[in-house]
């Protein structure tokens, strides 16, 4: 047995002992949680959630998806939202904390600055669940998000399959410096992309990153790539920056350019239906945001959580739940969107003259 098998053991028992919180048993890769260590008084339970914007529709769905699980399983939810600032999301987890939330759920604007807001809640004896963005170097008890690497890696093959003979040039937006998905995003990319550079099939023209995930940020970035010359496609790592990028490309009239995005939002689903955008990323942000809810009140009353995947942060493993990606296209929106209810027929397609609208799934 490894030392850090005999710590994990060693916890595990003081856990027991001591009611702490989530540890991770590597050997059978799950994760049991204990019972918090705030005072549990016959009320309500109450979880805090801080996140880092409402401004993306995105956000919007995992908060409503969020709170009515919750409800649904008897739990109140306060939640905060930092507009992507980081002393405000410190101030927003002092709130939550000093509300006597039972359980902290954080979508970081930060990974690396919300480390100290995990801390703060581990002197307090909170929990927390580091929600879809991955907080670094501090003791968190669970993350739950997506396979980030492979919305990167169907992003970048969506542009090598659809550009003619597999080549062109390329301008890339990447997302937030400060987001680890971000990071991960690119990563994906590089990976598909790294070999056909090499090769010569492919020039990245322009490449940078869109501060705080910022559609005006992106067309910035689309902007100066047009001043500068010709491109073939737009590698943008959401629908935010997308629909940044797609705004400067129709302000210069220039048209197919193939663009990439992230989210299936009403809006990038829209342009994908008229063609204004190539594809997009379905996540199914419902199912995570409710089974974080489930998560989070399971730690609130020490129930064991079962999570089949570990995630390092720089300083531990953290147990965690990582959910799978699809891709959207013109041709599958009746069945990856529609079907399954992410936005309705009419909400997709309602501005498209009939003519141009395929048929109801
Ligand atoms: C999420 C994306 C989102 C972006 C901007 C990322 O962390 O993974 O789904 O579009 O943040 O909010």
């Amino acid at each position: 047995m490894s030392i850090r098998n005999v710590l994990m053991v060693v916890s595990l028992v003081l856990s027991v002992l001591i009611g702490l919180v989530v540890h991770t048993n590597s050997t059978s890769n799950t994760a049991t949680a204990s019972t918090s260590t705030k005072e549990k008084g016959s009320g309500k339970l109450l979880i805090g959630f801080s996140m880092d914007t409402l401004k993306e529709a995105r956000w919007q769905v995992d908060r409503d998806s969020f709170v009515k699980r919750a409800k649904e399983l008897g739990a109140d939810v306060e939640v905060q939202s930092a507009n992507s600032n980081d002393t405000q999301q410190m101030k927003d987890v002092n709130t939550l904390l000093t509300s006597g939330v039972q359980v902290l759920v954080i979508a970081a604007h930060d990974g690396k600055a919300m480390a100290k807001a995990v801390g703060l809640a581990n002197k307090a004896g909170v929990p927390v669940i580091a929600y879809d963005r991955l907080i670094y170097d501090s003791n968190l008890d669970m993350y739950m998000s997506f396979d980030n690497e492979k919305v990167g890696e169907l992003q970048a093959q969506y542009l090598v399959d659809h550009l003619p003979g597999g080549k062109g040039s390329i301008v890339c937006i990447y997302g937030s410096p400060a987001d680890n998905n971000a990071k991960l995003f690119k990563k994906g990319q590089d990976k598909v992309l790294a070999p056909l550079i090499k090769r010569g099939d492919i020039k990245i023209v322009r490449a940078d990153w869109a501060e705080d995930w910022k559609p005006e940020n992106a067309k910035r970035i689309a902007d100066a790539a047009i001043t500068s010359g010709k491109f073939d496609a737009v590698l943008a790592s959401n629908d935010g920056t997308a629909g940044g990028a797609i705004q400067a490309l129709t302000e210069a009239k220039l048209s197919n350019v193939l663009v990439t995005g992230q989210d299936s939002e009403l809006a990038a689903c829209q342009r994908i239906a008229r063609g204004a955008q190539s594809m997009s990323i379905y996540k199914p942000i419902k199912t995570l945001a409710a089974v974080a809810a489930e998560c989070a009140v399971k730690m609130a009353t020490g129930k064991p959580i079962v999570a089949k995947d570990v995630t390092n942060n720089g300083k531990i493993d953290v147990p965690s739940i990582l959910e799978n990606v699809d891709i959207v296209t013109k041709d599958n929106i009746p069945q990856t969107i529609v079907k399954t209810g992410f936005h309705s027929y009419d909400e997709v397609y309602g501005d498209l003259p009939a003519n141009q609208r395929p048929p109801k799934p």
